[in-house]
């Protein structure tokens, strides 16, 4: 995403359809996101060594703070795992930097702790809860997991959580709800670009409410057996893991059981490139690039893109 240029054929309806002042600011948005994309690899440059030395160091707080999980045999690949490292410089955090390799950097002072979440909306037990109350209430488990993002780059990463299902049925929706509207932090003085006007923030997410409750759908609290480093979402983020990555919302403040399907934060601003559903499919080629092929953050290596990044046997009924 950070290499979005609109392509001329688009221009004309985006313009019919939005009023020109946000149009145009977006467009600047959206070209400034451009000049960002190079830089994403500075990590693999001459800098590296140094780079690598402060998240390091970043990294080693986090590590510390070990989550007790029990393994998922269920959940694992047969490519090898990304590197931690790799995995925590190159990330997508828009609400700090359209720059992946400084995202780490960028959240320095991001407090993740204390931290609440709100579960309400079509619920029969609306709820608040500390995160860290919330972990000890849930029972851990590590689950690896492949990982995919819509511009094509994947990595395997192991992480910790609890499945959503888990969460839903403490506060037992109602027969009326039928999606899950995720929504992320909102504090433009820690988290600079959400001082852009121009772009819908929150970050909002959603899945229908058979998503959420499907096996595979992750809350996700940790990180290759520690918490959650802020740069990967912390405290609480998802992962769903045969959609594509920009579902995944990173920093979970508040959960609402909806009747109506919410707008997710790409679809707002780029409704023709970003869909709701976003299943990994190698065969619906985005606008301006293929998805046939993948690759793996760290090695580079290629691999073909699965129907559902390879998890059918659990979701492919519910399409
Ligand atoms: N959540 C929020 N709040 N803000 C974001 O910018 N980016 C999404 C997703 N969740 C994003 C987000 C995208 S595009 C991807 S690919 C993944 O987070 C990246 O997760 P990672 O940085 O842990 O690899």
């Amino acid at each position: 995403m950070a290499n979005i240029k609109i392509p001329k054929g688009w221009e004309i309806p985006e313009n019919r359809i939005t009023p020109e002042s946000v149009y145009i600011n977006r467009r600047k948005f959206i070209k400034d996101l451009g000049i960002v994309g190079a830089g994403a690899l500075s990590l693999f440059g001459s800098s590296a060594c140094a780079e690598n030395k402060g998240v390091a160091k970043q990294l080693e707080a986090y590590q510390k703070e070990k989550l007790s999980a029990v393994k998922n045999e269920n959940f694992t690949v047969t490519r090898p795992e990304t590197k931690e490292i790799v995995a925590a410089t190159y990330n997508n955090f828009y609400e700090f930097t359209s720059s992946k390799s400084t995202v780490w950097k960028r959240v320095e002072r991001f407090k993740t702790r204390p931290w609440e979440i709100e579960i309400t909306g079509h619920v029969e037990k609306p709820m608040t809860v500390d995160v860290d109350d919330l972990i000890k209430q849930m029972p851990l488990e590590e689950r690896i997991y492949r990982f995919r993002c819509v511009e094509t780059w994947a990595m395997v990463v192991p992480w910790v959580g609890f499945p959503m299902k888990a969460l839903l049925e403490k506060v037992q929706p109602k027969s009326s709800a039928k999606y899950v509207r995720m929504e992320t932090f909102f504090d433009p003085d820690v988290a600079s670009h959400q001082n852009d006007a121009r772009l819908p923030w929150p970050y909002v997410e959603g899945l229908t409410l058979a998503e959420a409750m499907n096996e595979l759908t992750l809350m996700v609290v940790g990180i290759y057996g520690h918490i959650l480093p802020p740069q990967h979402g912390a405290p609480l983020r998802l992962i769903a893991p045969w959609k594509y990555g920009f579902k995944s919302i990173k920093s979970i403040t508040s959960i609402e059981l909806t009747d109506k399907k919410p707008r997710n934060f790409w679809n707002v601003i780029l409704p023709r490139e970003y869909g709701f559903e976003a299943n990994v499919n190698p065969k619906v080629p985005h606008p301006r690039w293929s998805q046939a092929s993948e690759w793996m953050i760290g090695s580079m290596e290629r691999y073909p893109t699965k129907i559902y990044n390879g998890y059918g046997e659990y979701v492919a009924h519910l399409y």
